[in-house]
């Protein structure tokens, strides 16, 4: 499910070395900077629909340990469900170039009357007894079967804008909250398929271990430095083979438990299962694994502090050209190039040339 893990963020920080880290899915041609038309070009996807190129991504995860070094929370299939009305003509698909966020990861507090946060939810498995949801990491409590991360994007368009300057104004959460009522807000008219994605975290393994930790209540950190999951936030880039999200959303009407089989019986788009898609690196930086500190040097910044949007002034070089493959390890991978730059604001050496399941 995932094509890599990287400091990559074509939407916040195109062209430059993101703030943090994501864990990335979808299309083969994600780069530092990409777009629908180059996503339609690329050579594989992570999605289960062979047509979906789209990128989604959100913030890895890490285990913070007592001495301050992090380690990376393995297991992250992604769930991407697509959410829409079954009355033909009700939903519009994204257009090109379409993107946009959801949350904000600068939040270390919750404010249970805003619709973005509420579009959070952490589910604390258990399969062999009671699952429990919270709005934030689950405090002082064993979640045995791994935690579920889960994000609600808003459905509601302006009709116009395929971007904003926030990658948010563009775009309104529905009516009666993330996930009910009507896109009634005459300033976003278009309903869009409701894009739900989950994300597994395999974390029992490393909370058996926080009396190792720096926060045993708690030892899961974000890689923006958030111990709260406040912060949570994630990205969709618009990827979908030309027109077939149109017949998606007119005819492909399976069930409501949003089994797409019927969609690909009926040839709307193909079900893929168990490949995998991967990209070589795009940045000279180890971004899994045990770490001394998380990559751009983010701080922890503890509930109710305030965090900042922090672009680390040591940036590491890019890597040239980026290869997709579908095995374990690649065949090829790029050079570094460019120099580990000391500046404010970002990298300064040149970035590279080039550069889901309905329901
Ligand atoms: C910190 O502790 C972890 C877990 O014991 C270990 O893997 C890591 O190497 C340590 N880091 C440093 C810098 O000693
Ligand atoms: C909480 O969110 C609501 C809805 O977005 C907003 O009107 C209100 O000002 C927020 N409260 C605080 C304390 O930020
Ligand atoms: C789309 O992205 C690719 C890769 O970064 C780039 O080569 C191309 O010029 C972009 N196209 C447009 C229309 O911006």
């Amino acid at each position: 499910d995932v094509i890599t893990t990287e400091r990559i963020d074509p939407i916040v920080s195109p062209g430059q070395v993101a703030g943090h880290v994501h864990t990335i899915m979808g299309g083969s041609n994600f780069r530092l900077s990409t777009n629908t038309s180059f996503l339609r070009q690329s050579e594989c996807t992570s999605s289960p629909i062979k047509e979906d190129n789209s990128n989604y991504w959100a913030p890895t995860l890490y285990f913070q340990w007592k001495n301050g070094s992090f380690t990376s929370v393995s297991g992250n299939p992604v769930i991407v469900d697509y959410l829409f009305s079954d009355t033909p003509g009700v939903t519009t698909p994204f257009p090109d170039d379409f993107r946009m966020i959801s949350g904000t990861p600068t939040l270390r507090s919750y404010n249970g009357s805003d619709y973005a946060q509420q579009a959070v939810t952490f589910l604390c498995l258990d399969f062999s007894g009671t699952t429990t949801k919270y709005n934030q990491l689950p405090e002082n409590v064993d979640c045995p079967s791994g935690i579920r991360a889960q994000i609600n994007f808003p459905s509601c368009w302006d009709g116009v804008n395929s971007d904003s300057v926030d990658h948010k104004s563009h775009v309104a959460y529905l009516s009666g909250g993330p996930d009910s009522g009507t896109c009634a807000d005459k300033k976003y008219p278009k309903t869009l398929p409701r894009i739900f994605m989950e994300m597994y975290l395999d974390t029992a393994g490393l909370y058996a271990q926080r009396s190792e930790a720096m926060n045993p209540a708690q030892p899961f950190v974000y890689a923006m430095g958030d111990p709260t999951g406040y912060g949570y936030h994630a990205d969709f880039m618009m990827g979908w083979k030309a027109g077939v999200l149109q017949n998606v959303v007119d005819k492909c009407h399976c069930n409501e438990f949003g089994d797409p089989t019927c969609c690909s019986d009926a040839g709307i788009f193909t079900f893929q299962q168990g490949g995998t898609c991967r990209i070589t690196k795009a940045i000279d930086e180890t971004t899994t694994g045990t770490l001394p500190s998380l990559p751009g040097n983010n701080p922890v910044v503890p509930l109710n502090g305030k965090a900042s949007n922090l672009v680390a002034p040591v940036t590491p070089a890019f890597i040239e050209p980026v290869y997709a493959y579908t095995g374990d390890s690649p065949t090829q991978t790029g050079k570094a190039v460019g120099q580990a730059v000391t500046a404010t604001g970002g990298a300064t050496s040149t970035p590279p040339a080039v550069t889901s399941t309905p329901a």
